[in-house]
């Protein structure tokens, strides 16, 4: 799939069939979110891959949102330490952006595969971290589920134009 074509297919699923994604895909998918560039090249992200069926429910309950992700094959989740990237120059952390050129990486390369994702922001941390036996000083950044859709989806539409969010020369 060309670039353009990957940006436009991408969407955010909440229902899943239960067949597991290929190995080599996930491969695939996992060594494009290791390429994303990050602060000083600090590739301070590190991803948890859930597969095993009483995790991937253990998982679920932590995140804690309605039944719509529940027949998820599995889930990736990305965590980051504070210390595993820099700051800019007001002295604000850069984690929180080099996890996110990171889990887009995943996420787009993800649909290049032909899979689903849901970047799942809401969770509770606490529990996720306990299931999967995550240290304390991570961050949990954000979780994907990842399958084949159950419904394949309308490109995106629903953007602002262009000319509400671009500025040429001066704001
Ligand atoms: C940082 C971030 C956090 C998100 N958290 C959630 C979430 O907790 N639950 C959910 O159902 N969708 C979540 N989403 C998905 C957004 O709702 C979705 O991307 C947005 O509505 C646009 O729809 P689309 O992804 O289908 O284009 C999140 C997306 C991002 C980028």
């Amino acid at each position: 799939m060309d670039f353009y074509e990957v940006v436009k297919t991408r969407r955010s699923f909440r229902v899943y069939k239960s067949d597991m994604p290929e190995k080599e895909n996930i491969d695939r998918i996992l060594n494009a979110a290791r390429l994303a560039p990050t602060w000083a090249n600090m590739q301070g992200v590190h991803y948890v891959v859930v597969q095993e069926p009483e995790n991937v429910k253990a998982v679920w309950k932590a995140v804690g949102q309605q039944q719509k992700f529940a027949e998820a094959p599995m889930f990736i989740i990305g965590i980051i330490l504070e210390k595993g990237s820099g700051m800019n120059s007001n002295g604000e952390k850069y984690y929180g952006v080099d996890f996110g050129i990171c889990f887009e990486h995943l996420i787009l390369a993800a649909t290049a595969e032909g899979l689903a994702t849901c970047w799942i922001g809401w969770f509770n941390e606490p529990k996720v971290k306990e299931v999967l036996n995550i240290p304390d000083e991570y961050k949990v950044m954000g979780i994907t589920p990842l399958g084949y859709p159950v419904k394949s989806k309308d490109e995106v539409t629903e953007r602002k134009p262009l000319e509400k969010i671009v500025h040429y020369e001066k704001f």
